[in-house]
């Protein structure tokens, strides 16, 4: 049986609550660390130009897509043509692989939220601090379970709703406080070569496979940051009233997610330049952000270093939170739909394959540290890989594809354009159509070979 759609109220409704799933560990934790080790500045670029021609046009679909058909990611491409709801199938798979090991990154935010709450500001800064954390079993599983199951809590009980309310006021709070450090981080001693380092591009040694590398990371950084590529925002879409205007929402969430992310980069790049290494810890990883800040809440002193360092893990640990309680929706309301079990069954089975599938992630920095599947560096930037340098991308394509050879840009434009004029209609077509389908089809045969080992870029 189909239940009515309810849809957002008022025309900010729908661009807040796409914003709030949208920004997340993606922004705070995930770009400042990739930006650091693709080489700062081309990063940034390239991720801009990303942002506002693939980013842009793919949010655009999905949207229109979601409100069109008024289905959730796997009915709806089923809904436009019965041959091509694989991509919703494919795209579902994505929130699956995510959220085990957004749960580890959740829990290690946990974990120095107590930190900062017992006042361990120096220990917390220590080089060895973060290494000592994640080698230890107990911790390491602990404060996974504690995230995943505060998540699923949340999930089971249906109190959505209290938790959005709450992060509404923190989502402010965190950009404010993110500005802050910010602006401080930047201003400690050594840390202009970090500026220099994120915002200006340095070409110099900079080759084809570098290109195609940082390429590939920015387009699935977009894809995640953004939450593109995985039904989301079809789903989203589809309880968007006719009225509001497509284009003017997805150039709002793009500037308020990329506006996020960019501060974030701003407060953890130079940070690194100003206490470590510099050029030679950039490429440091998924630890770099709990690496690198500590050292400077330490650098604040005791007393305002505990309470920056609270306020800010505590800020983070909400928009993390937000992230992964509609990660979780998602894939019980999929298990739901397609199983058609109970609330409570769907919630527990989901939470126990997370805890089976995160628990390798939590591991591979410590007693498991030895597994490099790929050749990557930890089991955690396996799954990470594989979901979004590899199924998204394969989803956008696919997407692009069926959009613009199948259902044709046409038929979507008239769609987004009930909700007002839409600017950027031709650029919608060229990307959709031809800049898409060339460039992801490149960036991605090539990367999966240098993977495989295949060739090397
Ligand atoms: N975009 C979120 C972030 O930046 C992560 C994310 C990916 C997400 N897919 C999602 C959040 C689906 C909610 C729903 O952290």
């Amino acid at each position: 049986m189909e239940k009515k759609r309810s849809s957002f109220t008022g025309k900010i409704g729908f661009v807040l609550a796409a914003a709030g799933s949208a920004v997340g560990l993606g922004n705070i934790w995930r770009f400042p660390y990739l930006a650091a080790q693709y080489g700062g500045g081309i990063f940034l670029l390239v991720y801009l130009i990303l942002a506002v021609t693939f980013g842009f046009a793919l949010m655009c679909a999905e949207i229109a897509i979601g409100r069109k058909t008024g289905q959730s990611a796997i009915n709806a491409y089923g809904q436009l043509n019965k041959k091509f709801s694989f991509i919703g199938w494919l795209g579902a798979l994505v929130p699956v692989i995510i959220l085990p090991y957004y749960s580890v990154i959740g829990g290690w935010v946990t974990k120095y939220l107590t930190v900062y709450i017992k006042g361990e500001v120096a220990a917390a800064a220590g080089d060895a601090y973060f290494g000592g954390f994640v080698s230890n079993v107990g911790p390491s599983i602990g404060y996974f379970l504690i995230f995943l199951g505060a998540t699923a809590l949340v999930v089971l009980l249906g109190v959505e709703k209290g938790i959005e309310k709450v992060s509404k006021i923190m989502m402010p709070i965190l950009v404010v406080l993110t500005i802050f450090i910010a602006v401080y981080s930047m201003t400690l001693p050594g840390a202009m070569e970090g500026v220099k380092y994120y915002l200006i591009p340095n070409f110099d040694g900079f080759t084809v496979g570098k290109l195609g590398k940082t390429l590939l990371a920015a387009m699935g950084q977009l894809f995640y940051s953004m939450s593109l590529a995985m039904g989301i925002m079809i789903t989203y879409g589809s309880y968007m009233k006719k009225d509001v205007s497509i284009e003017k929402s997805v150039r709002q969430i793009e500037l308020f997610d990329t506006g996020i992310a960019f501060l974030a980069g701003l407060m953890v790049v130079p940070a690194v330049f100003a206490f470590s290494g510099g050029e030679a810890d950039v490429g440091k990883g998924p630890s770099l952000m709990f690496v690198s800040l500590p050292k400077v809440f330490e650098f604040m002193g005791p007393v305002a270093g505990r309470i920056v360092g609270l306020l800010f893990f505590l800020l983070v640990l909400f928009a993390a939170l937000t992230s992964s309680i509609s990660l979780m929706e998602t894939v019980v309301s999929i298990v739901r739909d397609k199983l058609g079990w109970g609330r409570k069954v769907a919630c527990l089975v989901v939470f126990a394959g997370c805890i089976a599938l995160g628990l390798p992630s939590a591991l591979g920095f410590g007693v498991l540290s030895h597994i490099k599947p790929l050749g990557l560096d930890d089991i955690l930037t396996f799954f990470d890989f594989i979901s979004n340098s590899v199924i998204m991308p394969i989803v956008a394509l696919l997407t692009c594809i069926f959009i613009g050879y199948v259902f044709k840009p046409k038929a979507l434009i008239e769609e987004i354009e009930i909700g007002g004029q839409f600017k950027a209609k031709t650029l919608f077509t060229v990307v959709i159509k031809y800049i898409a389908p060339v460039f992801i089809t490149l960036i991605l045969v090539s990367s999966v070979l240098d993977a495989f080992g295949i060739m090397k870029i």
